[in-house]
């Protein structure tokens, strides 16, 4: 059965059992607390919680999922992949345990058709109800076996929903390993499909990894997952996954690349590199198709990593050329009908791999040489610590520092790099727990001061002056009673018309003044918690104390200039992805009065010609004067209205959305223009790359662009002035006057050649006969033009002959 048909086979099956397919979520989860999609029921969550009520009780998806916490696995066993496809259905406090395993049963029996007798469950310890159940349909009571926490309970390894489970295995038989089923040998009695009765609740524990059940959910669901490369392994009757027709196109371009049969002669090593290769090329594009790029952290450095991998495994077969794009255009030819977004990437794919591996080859190639050097010089053992800073500086992998040394008869010395490896972690630690252990005291006197006194109420939408009281002073050991003149502190209002500092956007300035005369400069506005905006201020007059009525005066004009950049940000935006693709998405940026920094995906340098074209749609999109439209809606409203949502950023269920005309609109918390022409002009001044695939727009907005057109007319007109014309036709004058000056440099040159051959020729003249040839010898008095005289003389004068020529500047001989 081809994967396409299991694919159908579940969904028809589940279809007709009222469930509503839901397409699968990207790899990027919408749950900011988790790195990776890694189940089908991660989109579910908060219907298993009680928090949405879905559309419909019943669902099924075929859900894209990365795991790498296994990745060691990956290759060595039949059955550990990075990337798979997992076929779930789903139910919604609606059915139980009783349907979802006779309706397991049903499709695997009688419609993938597995042998019954093959089929083995595990159940969790105390579940007497599952097994009656599986006994029910048939199963006998010897092939049911019983199975702790650690693999029939699931949750998703964090606070969240959970429930004991029990899982269908499959018997490949003995060649695969020993008798005595799943809870005696997981490769033989391979997983494939888990049935979560998912009721509990797990809660915050200590964190450490320990998150205790709390609670019961407010209703009983069903969350199954099946693994479809493990299925179709099983239907297509091959020993591993990277020979099934997922992974097959790939799995066999590894072995015409490098010309190694399948399986190895060597034992293993060879057959695991080549199911490595073919397997995490597959990661690599849907991971890229989905929006990762690669980076120094988080899951862009779970691409880099699987990317690396890949290309050192291809190494290790003997591949030497690039690997990458070849790989993933497999996959995508592969399986770009089951998943368009491959078909539709395809490009950005291609790129991204293609840069990755040319970086890691040159990384390759700095380490290789040092590492030459150092075996060159070494005596056996290598040290630790150059092995280690091949690691560490180049990013070289310590697994080829000891290949290199093995093939040089060299051992390294791996305790002293492990050592060195763990200080380095031991150190990060202790820096990060510092900082950690500061950052979190200071919340925590945060949130004591929001829970007695209340959050801030931030008016700064609608006004920037209010009347409002100071609650708390603080400075860097705590609350404090007073601030005076000269003080620097940090002030909590019960009300605040300052912005603070969020979503790239600076901190509003201003103004407090005290009703008993203080006065404070209010230099930045964060945010201490959520919804509590601290003000850093300096104070410039008389002496403040909690409790004081004050008036809160924002800098109008800075907030304006800022506005406008923020507005013309959002504007900026939606025009790059006009011109370069919807792939140019936002992944930082900076707003300040007058000016915006603008961080994108992006493969290579913009042209004059784009960033001309990209500042003429925005110049032209403002003066149009477009609305802007702040309005509030749900997530999934706002979602379904094409708002855009930044990665990584964390929205509540209530979102603010900022439209600015028809063609942009983003979730975003900002203070924006009233109306596009307000923005003012936009100016790029700058672009720039920030690290592989990322690019950096600058530009100026409102009036600080003004200033630079007028800076860069002044300059204009002092150039106009120089070339005594009008402005207008600078350029032209220029232009020829560079011709002319060209031209004359030109003349002047064939000048002082036609002079020096006269000069050598009358040397030439007054040669000397001597014996063997002729000699000049003479003192001249062009000193720059020696050598150049010298080697022209023997032109005009037969034979052989010498040519000392000397000169005398500033007193010295030459
Ligand atoms: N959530 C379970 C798993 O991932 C079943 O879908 O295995």
């Amino acid at each position: 059965m081809r994967s396409s048909d299991i694919r159908s086979t579940f969904l028809g099956f589940f279809g007709e059992r009222d469930h509503r397919v839901v397409p699968s979520s990207s790899l990027i989860p919408s749950d900011p607390t988790l790195l990776l999609a890694n189940a089908g029921m991660n989109q579910f969550k908060p219907c298993f919680l009680g928090e949405t009520v879905p559309e419909h009780p019943r669902a099924m998806s075929v859900q894209k999922c990365a795991r790498t916490s296994d990745i060691e696995n990956v290759g060595r066993t039949t059955r550990h992949a990075t990337f798979f496809e997992m076929l779930g259905n789903f139910s919604f406090g609606d059915y139980f345990k009783a349907e979802a395993i006779s309706w397991a049963w049903e499709l695997f029996t009688r419609h993938y058709n597995l042998d019954r007798d093959r089929l083995w469950v595990t159940v969790y310890l105390d579940d007497d109800e599952a097994e009656q159940l599986w006994r029910g349909v048939g199963v006998p009571s010897e092939r049911i076996q019983r199975l702790g926490m650690e693999d029939n309970y699931w949750s998703m390894g964090m606070p969240g929903p959970c429930g004991p489970s029990s899982e269908l295995h499959y018997d490949r038989g003995p060649s695969f390993g020993r008798d005595g089923g799943p809870a005696v040998d997981g490769e033989r009695y391979q997983e494939l499909w888990n049935l979560v009765f998912m009721q509990n609740l797990r809660g915050e524990g200590t964190g450490k990894g320990d998150y205790p059940v709390v609670g019961t959910l407010p209703h009983r669901n069903i969350d199954t997952g099946l693994g479809l490369d493990r299925l179709a392994a099983i239907l297509q009757d091959v020993e591993t996954v990277c020979e099934t027709d997922l992974l097959a196109p790939g799995f066999r371009l590894v072995q015409e690349m490098s010309g190694r049969e399948y399986p190895g002669r060597d034992g293993g090593d060879t057959s695991t590199s080549i199911r490595i290769v073919a397997e995490h090329a597959r990661s690599v594009a849907f991971l890229i198709a989905d929006g990762v790029l690669p980076s120094r952290d988080g899951r862009g450095y779970v691409l880099r990593r699987l990317m690396r991998r890949t290309i050192l495994h291809a190494r290790r077969l003997g591949i030497d050329g690039p690997v990458l794009a070849a790989l993933t255009g497999t996959v995508v030819g592969n399986l770009g009908e089951a998943w368009p977004e491959l078909t539709r990437e395809s490009e950005l794919i291609r790129r991204v791999v293609t840069a990755e591996e040319d970086g890691f080859e040159r990384t390759l190639r700095q380490g290789s040489r040092i590492l030459e050097t150092a075996i060159g010089r070494a005596t056996s053992p290598l040290s630790g610590r150059t092995a280690f800073d091949l690691h560490d500086t180049y990013g070289f992998p310590i697994d080829l520092t000891l290949d290199a040394a093995r093939s040089a008869g060299l051992t390294v010395d791996e305790d002293a790099f492990a050592a060195l490896l763990d200080e380095q972690r031991r150190q990060a630690h202790r820096a990060s727990r510092d900082r950690k252990g500061e950052a979190a005291a200071r919340r925590d006197l945060y949130r004591r001061i929001g829970a007695e006194y209340g959050l801030t109420e931030f008016v700064g939408y609608e006004t920037t002056t209010t009347e409002t009281r100071l609650v708390a002073l603080l400075d860097d050991t705590g609350t404090v009673q007073s601030a005076r003149e000269g003080d620097q502190v940090e002030v909590i209002l019960t009300r605040s018309p300052f912005y603070a500092e969020a979503g790239g956007q600076v901190g509003d300035t201003g103004t407090l003044r005290t009703s008993d005369g203080g006065v404070l400069q209010v230099v930045d506005t964060r945010r201490g918690l959520d919804g509590l905006h601290v003000h850093t201020v300096r104070v410039t007059e008389g002496e403040v104390r909690p409790g004081a009525e004050a008036e809160a005066t924002v800098d109008a004009d800075r907030r304006a200039a800022t506005a406008r950049s923020h507005s013309a940000t959002h504007v900026l935006h939606a025009m790059l992805r006009r011109v370069l693709g919807d792939h140019a998405a936002q992944r930082g940026s900076r707003v300040e009065p007058g000016r915006l920094r603008f961080d994108f995906a992006h493969f290579s340098a913009l042209g004059r010609a784009e960033l001309d074209t990209v500042q003429t749609l925005v110049n032209d999109y403002l003066l149009d004067d477009p609305g802007v439209r702040v309005w509030e809606a749900g997530r999934a409203e706002a979602e379904a209205a094409g708002a855009v949502a930044l990665f990584g950023e964390k929205y509540g269920d209530r979102v603010r959305i900022v439209d600015i005309g028809d063609a942009s609109r983003e979730l975003c918390g900002g203070t924006h223009v009233g109306h596009g022409s307000q923005a003012g002009p936009v100016h790029i001044v700058g672009e720039s790359s920030i690290g592989t695939g990322l690019r950096r727009v600058e530009a100026l907005t409102g009036a600080d662009a003004l200033r630079h057109h007028d800076h860069r007319r002044a300059l204009l007109t002092e150039l106009a002035a120089l070339l005594d014309v009008h402005p207008d036709q600078a350029p032209d004058r220029l232009r020829r006057r560079l011709e002319t000056l060209a031209q004359t440099r030109r003349e002047l040159e064939s000048l002082r050649r036609d002079r020096l051959d006269e000069h050598a020729r009358r040397l030439a003249a007054a040669a000397e006969p001597v014996p063997g040839g002729w000699l000049v010898a003479r003192v001249v008095d062009s000193p720059d033009d020696l050598r150049a005289l010298a080697t022209r003389v023997p032109a005009h004068r037969p034979g052989d002959g010498a040519v000392v020529l000397g000169a005398e500047t500033g007193g010295r001989a030459l």
